[in-house]
């Protein structure tokens, strides 16, 4: 049982919280005035209050998160960042602004994949108290010194991985792990085509599919092959010399998170009740990305017998453990491209912009 954090001290004053998993603190002039810890009450994050490119991310002293009754404080160590999160800075496509805010981003610290230690817990928190070691995904962002959010987000670090390498692990581990356990159902013997092998969710994709038990094919251009060999993949297409829709063979699932090909061509190679998932969800047009795409998708799988399943991941406390699993048994290893410092989060960003990352890219705060 973990320390019980009710109220949130300001100097010598404390004010109570309403209920809830985290706060932030007011901004008030009077409770400037009266403070004497500020120090103590506000951290280094990364905020962007305007959509753009990557210079509208920059480094502030802001008040920390607080936990109230059911939240866990998480001193953060790492942060992943992805394609994910390009839409909710960039806004684009601008559908995408109905959940993320429509003139301006909601929340003002970007990233969702967070690995740290624990730093408070609220009265009603069971499953941690300070100290623990934690990876998960938090709701009041991560490029910060401290992040916030309810205990179910929260998995116990696997122990044989650095916080780095942890962070990683999320939402493109929890995506890999959906779309070929729930979505395809993928059994032992089948034959399963990645794109983007060499990506954040591919190189996931790749190690879960063999850990199922399934002959797996990667997709990636040629500086990628043989790291996409070397974790697990039986076949690997080098799409600079050869593509896949003309190979010829069939695939029982596909998880396509390219989406270079039309999805005529990939139902080729699809076999007859075979899976394919859309799963890019960036690209496409500026107003509504690929939904277009997912669509056409729905609609042809109406009249086909083959599974055209687009879907979007959902964070799952229970596919966290699943996945701490799978990494300390040693079947799945995160792949790290780049490591950057929290400063330089807006150069990281623009480096998942360009669409070519070798693994997954991590902010170490
Ligand atoms: N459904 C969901 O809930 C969900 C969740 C997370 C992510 N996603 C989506 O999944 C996709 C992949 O995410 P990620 O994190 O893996 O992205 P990533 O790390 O940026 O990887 C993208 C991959 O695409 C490959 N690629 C780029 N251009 C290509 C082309 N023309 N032809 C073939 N491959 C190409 C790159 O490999 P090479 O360098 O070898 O070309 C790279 O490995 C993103 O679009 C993301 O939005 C969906």
């Amino acid at each position: 049982m973990g320390v019980p954090t009710k109220t949130a001290p300001v100097g010598r004053l404390t004010r109570t919280l309403p209920p809830g998993s985290c706060h932030l603190y007011l901004e008030t002039p009077l409770l400037r005035q009266l403070s004497t810890n500020e120090k103590e009450n506000t951290m280094k994050a990364i905020v962007q209050d305007r959509y753009g490119s990557p210079d509208v991310l920059e480094l502030q002293d802001i008040d920390k998160p607080v936990v109230g009754d059911n939240g866990v404080l998480v001193r953060v160590h790492a942060a992943a960042v992805h394609p994910g999160d390009l839409i909710v800075m960039t806004g684009v496509p601008y559908v995408a602004r109905l959940a993320f805010g429509l003139r301006k981003p909601k929340n003002r610290v970007p990233g969702r994949d967070v690995a740290g230690h624990v730093e408070a817990v609220g009265q009603n928190v069971t499953q941690f108290q300070p100290g623990d070691e934690v990876f998960g995904w938090s709701t009041t962002g991560v490029l910060a010194e401290y992040s916030c959010a309810e205990e179910d987000n929260f998995a116990p670090k696997p122990s044989n991985l650095t916080f780095e390498q942890a962070a990683a692990v999320t939402v493109s581990a929890t995506t890999a792990l959906q779309a070929l356990r729930d979505r395809g159902e993928v059994q032992p013997g089948q034959k399963v085509l990645i794109t983007g092998a060499s990506g954040g969710v591919g190189t996931f994709a790749v190690q879960i599919a063999k850990s199922l038990g399934a002959e797996v094919t990667g997709v990636s251009t040629t500086r990628n092959v043989d790291m996409v060999r070397s974790i697990g993949a039986d076949h690997v297409i080098d799409y600079t010399q050869e593509d896949f829709t003309q190979s010829g063979q069939h695939y029982d699932f596909i998880l396509d998170n390219a989406e270079a090909h039309p999805l005529s061509d990939c139902r080729r190679v699809l076999t007859s009740k075979g899976t394919y998932i859309p799963n890019r969800g960036s690209g496409g047009s500026r107003w509504i990305g690929s939904l277009g795409r997912i669509a056409k998708a729905l609609l042809v799988s109406v009249f086909v017998r083959q599974r055209l399943r687009p879907f979007v991941s959902m964070q799952k406390k229970e596919d966290l453990v699943v996945l701490k699993d799978l990494i300390e048994s040693g079947e799945v290893t995160p792949v790290i491209d780049r490591t950057y410092p929290l400063s330089d989060s807006a150069e990281a960003l623009g480096y998942v912009a360009e669409g070519h990352a070798r693994g997954k890219i991590v902010i170490i705060v």
